[in-house]
């Protein structure tokens, strides 16, 4: 069944522009009574898509007249929660806590919550029981309204609650602040179909929906005129993209546009699903000079009976020959993952092919999770849930592995100069900058905050365990 994505369009995008004026007038209000401008806060809790997100929030906050801070307590703080698992939930109602505290001094203050977790029924109940102070809550589907929602908060004063089931609507153009002048995150597809057993994503974000080849290509283009030199494509699953699009067009394809768009010096994208990675894509991948020597290449467990539970959709052999046949191809390239240890019925003999396909890949990084279990999911509602002292010692099995295995790899380029794009100033060591590779491997070298935004080549001097001390490299 092919889904076409209704694009909302200009006048949806005029509607919200004229609601951002509104809002100003209620921030300017504030700030006479304030005597200063007013600060807004906004803290990411989740991955890259709602790093993005945060940026669109910010964006509109800034053009409504707020100044920007890390400080916590500020005018309006606002929370884009994670629920991917129970610990991001945690953090989320642990610093609400302290948000409660802040309000009492500064009963002003206005508090907003979205994001994933705002998706889940039983974490509205709760904040309307026992966290009655938050001035407004909304969800991932409506969050191109923000700007309508904050209106509504500013003139109400009751807590706002604004959640969607689910959309099929995209909204371009709307003003975003980027957190840093040369790198950007772009939002190629939103949602997830795949359904993984554990997993709560496809719930909390709703459906696949692949954004127009040209909206995204004309993004990318106005980066790179605003100095822009290192785009991270973002997707749950960027290599399905396309797929549903009125004009199908592969992942690959849009790979091959973008790089194209002057200016752009790196191409970076994540997630990629084993289960769709094409030779088409590997071929783009090898022959770019622009694409980033680095894939996340998820593998979750090791054992074919456990990704099978998972809905993987995968073999442990699928996914080593695909690995094999990677490295064959680009024998430079950086392969990371993630895995769950303890999915329901998982024994020790699971965890040790897990460990076996983490000797055969050669990870350079693997980012390692307890299995938590999320309400609503298949895997939530498995009788073989597995005891909390077993996982944990699969868990420090594994971690033992992926660290041994992980030091290896980084340590590989010793000796070697690549390029390195600067990200910032060290805050650790005075005089130190930190680049990041192609491979996404970090370098400290001597340096300025001058050189932020700069691709430069570095000696690699010396690895120390994950990351380089090095020198920049003028022959
Ligand atoms: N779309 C990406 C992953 C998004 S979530 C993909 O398919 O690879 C990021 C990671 O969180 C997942 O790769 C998985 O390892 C982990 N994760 C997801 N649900 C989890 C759960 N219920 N418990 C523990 N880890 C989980
Ligand atoms: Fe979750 Fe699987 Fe979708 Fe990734 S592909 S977001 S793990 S359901
Ligand atoms: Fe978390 Fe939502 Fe991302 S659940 S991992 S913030 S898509």
């Amino acid at each position: 069944m092919r889904t076409t994505v209704k694009y909302a369009g200009d006048q949806e995008e005029i509607r919200q522009i004229s609601y951002i004026e509104k809002a100003r007038k209620h921030v300017e209000a504030l700030e006479e009574k304030l005597g200063r401008k007013p600060a807004c806060c906004v803290t990411t809790f989740g991955c890259q898509m709602n790093a993005r997100d945060s940026e669109k929030l910010t964006g509109i906050l800034e053009q409504a007249g707020y100044v920007l801070t890390e400080e916590e307590n500020a005018d309006f703080v606002i929370f884009n929660t994670c629920t991917v698992r129970d610990n991001a939930n945690q953090r989320v109602y642990g610093r609400l806590g302290h948000l409660n505290s802040l309000k009492k001094k500064n009963p002003h203050m206005k508090i907003a919550l979205c994001g994933c977790m705002m998706q889940e029924k039983t974490v509205i109940e709760k904040i309307q029981k026992s966290y009655g102070f938050v001035d407004l809550i909304f969800g991932t589907h409506n969050i191109y309204k923000f700007a309508e929602l904050l209106v509504q908060m500013f003139e109400s004063d009751q807590m706002v609650i604004d959640i969607w089931e689910d959309t099929d609507q995209i909204v371009e153009n709307l003003p975003i602040q980027r957190k840093y002048p040369f790198k950007s995150g772009i939002n190629i597809m939103f949602g997830c179909n795949n359904f993984c057993s554990y997993c709560i994503v496809p719930y909390v974000r709703g459906r696949e929906r692949s954004r127009n080849p040209e909206d995204i290509i004309r993004e990318i283009r106005k980066l790179a005129e605003e100095g822009v030199v290192e785009v991270m494509l973002l997707g749950q699953n960027v290599n399905s993209y396309g797929k549903n699009l009125e004009k199908p067009m592969s992942f690959a394809q849009l790979l091959g546009e973008v790089e194209k768009i002057q200016g752009i010096k790196r191409i970076r994208f994540m997630t990629s699903h084993p289960k769709d990675l094409s030779d088409e894509l590997i071929q783009v991948m090898k022959e770019s000079k622009k694409i980033c020597r680095h894939l996340h290449l998820p593998l979750q467990s090791g054992s074919t009976r456990i990704l099978q539970a998972m809905n993987r959709r995968y073999t442990k052999e699928q996914y080593l020959a695909l690995a094999e046949k990677i490295r064959k191809e680009i024998p430079d390239i950086a392969i990371t993952t993630d895995i769950i240890v303890g999915f329901p019925g998982e024994e020790p003999g699971d965890v040790d092919e897990t460990i076996d396909v983490v000797k055969k890949v050669q990870y350079d990084n693997a980012f390692t999770f307890i299995y938590s279990k999320r309400t609503g999911t298949p895997a939530a509602a498995m009788e073989n849930q597995v005891p909390q002292e077993i996982v944990k010692e699969g868990f420090d099995r594994l971690l033992k592995v992926v660290q041994d295995t992980a030091r290896q790899r980084v340590s590989l380029l010793e000796g070697q100069v690549q390029e390195a794009l600067v990200e910032e100033v060290n805050e650790q060591e005075e005089g130190l900058v930190t680049g990041r590779l192609s491979n996404n491997t970090i370098v400290h070298f001597p340096g300025d905050a001058g050189l932020i935004g700069e691709i430069v080549p570095v000696y690699l001097e010396k690895c120390q365990g994950f990351y380089y001390i090095g020198k920049r490299w003028e022959p």
